[in-house]
């Protein structure tokens, strides 16, 4: 048997090497999940059943497409429904990245990113984060951009994965212009948008209508399993993409899109409530990060993660001391090189975990940043 020689690209996930093997009684802060319930409406939907189990169009129902409108400010034929955000950034790789052109994308940054530009036979190019927050700097960014021909899109992902930093309005009007006078696909990933503390990130929708956003129901919402998610964007960038996912996948499980049609009516209670459960997981975070450590923190821009600095010794190889944490401590944490290398320095911790996992899961870290 020969596997294609296109997966030879594909690196073996480091969270993977971590996450397997979890021992039994081990403390889950590696999660990049809601642990939540899902809001009864969408539950009750789920159940809805209107006679056959059928197809729905390949760019999705079209009441879930006049919602997610709605929620975007944009008109009905800027939507396409996709299985989770990641069916729509697939699909818009797979439409709009040439083989052997540069996709830029953040260092660190989310782990799907450089593989979906591989298997487009694309390149990935790191644009680094600020050095304070992790933050969106867009001279770095246009300076990346401007020393790499032939880029075919740039992602975004404000507030990000692993670090929780967002960007300013300004940053990212800067970035939108340059892509828009260099003919690149800016996408911008939103995922996270709505589970901020104090204000919003920006979205892209506030500074252009020429890039596309991408979104799902899986972390506002609280609804991973249903893999329900969209793209919002001119139709031009659109249609490419919806013939890609309509060959990979046909379309998204039609109960899944009736129950996501139900959370996003009920937005304004269900993210009220998501922002209310990340933010006493947040408190619990802090108050064991000060009494155990020391460590004066601040909340991210938004998501549940907290990128905590790791000791000076642990730096040369942070998997290494994860997967010590993980068999010593009994804590499971993600090291910030998963994400590239600008995160080596760091290690994502997730506190979408209950708030007493999170007080236990600091007690037992302690030693490791004292020792
Ligand atoms: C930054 C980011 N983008 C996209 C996704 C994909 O999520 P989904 O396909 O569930 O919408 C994730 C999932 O963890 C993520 O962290």
């Amino acid at each position: 048997m020969n596997v294609a020689s296109r997966l030879s690209l594909l690196k073996p996930s480091p969270i993977r090497a971590i996450t397997d093997g979890t021992p039994p009684g081990a403390i889950p802060l590696g999660l990049g999940e809601p642990t939540w319930d899902l809001p009864e409406v969408g539950r009750k939907a789920l159940l809805r059943n209107p006679g056959p189990c059928a197809y729905v169009p390949h760019v999705g129902l079209l009441e879930l497409r006049r919602a997610v409108a709605a929620f975007h400010g944009a008109h009905v034929d800027e939507v396409l429904i996709t299985t989770g955000s990641q069916g729509a950034l697939f699909s818009l790789f797979q439409a709009w990245v040439e083989p052997g052109t540069k996709v830029l994308m953040p260092d660190p940054g989310f782990v799907a990113y450089p593989a979906l530009a591989r298997m487009a036979g694309a390149e990935p190019v790191a644009y680094p984060l600020s050095k304070d927050r992790f933050r969106l700097d867009a001279d770095a960014l246009v300076r990346t951009l401007d020393a790499a021909p032939d880029v075919s899109a740039v992602v975004l992902n404000l507030p990000s994965n692993p670090t929780g930093g967002g960007g300013s309005l300004e940053a990212l009007k800067r970035v939108a212009d340059a892509c828009t006078a260099r003919g690149v696909l800016l996408i911008s990933d939103e995922v996270y948008r709505d589970l901020h503390f104090g204000t919003r990130c920006p979205s892209l929708r506030d500074v252009t209508d020429r890039g596309v956003v991408t979104s799902s129901v899986s972390k506002g919402w609280g609804a991973p399993g249903l893999r329900v998610g969209w793209a919002v964007g001119d139709p031009a960038w659109l249609v490419p993409a919806r013939t890609v996912h309509g060959y990979a996948v046909t379309g998204t499980a039609t109960p899944a899109q009736w129950a996501a049609l139900a959370l996003i009516e009920h937005s304004e209670a269900i993210l009220a409530e998501a922002r209310a459960a990340v933010g006493e997981r947040w408190q619990a975070l802090a108050g064991a990060l000060r009494e155990e450590l020391g460590h004066a923190v601040t909340a991210p821009d938004g998501t549940f993660y907290h990128f905590m600095p790791l000791p000076e010794a642990a730096h040369a190889d942070p998997v290494a001391f994860a997967l010590k944490l993980r068999d010593e401590a009994k804590v499971v944490l993600i090291p910030g090189l998963a994400f590239g290398e600008g995160g080596r320095g760091h290690a994502r911790l997730s506190f979408a975990a209950t708030p007493e996992q999170l007080r236990e899961g600091v007690r037992r870290l302690a030693p490791y940043w004292k020792g």
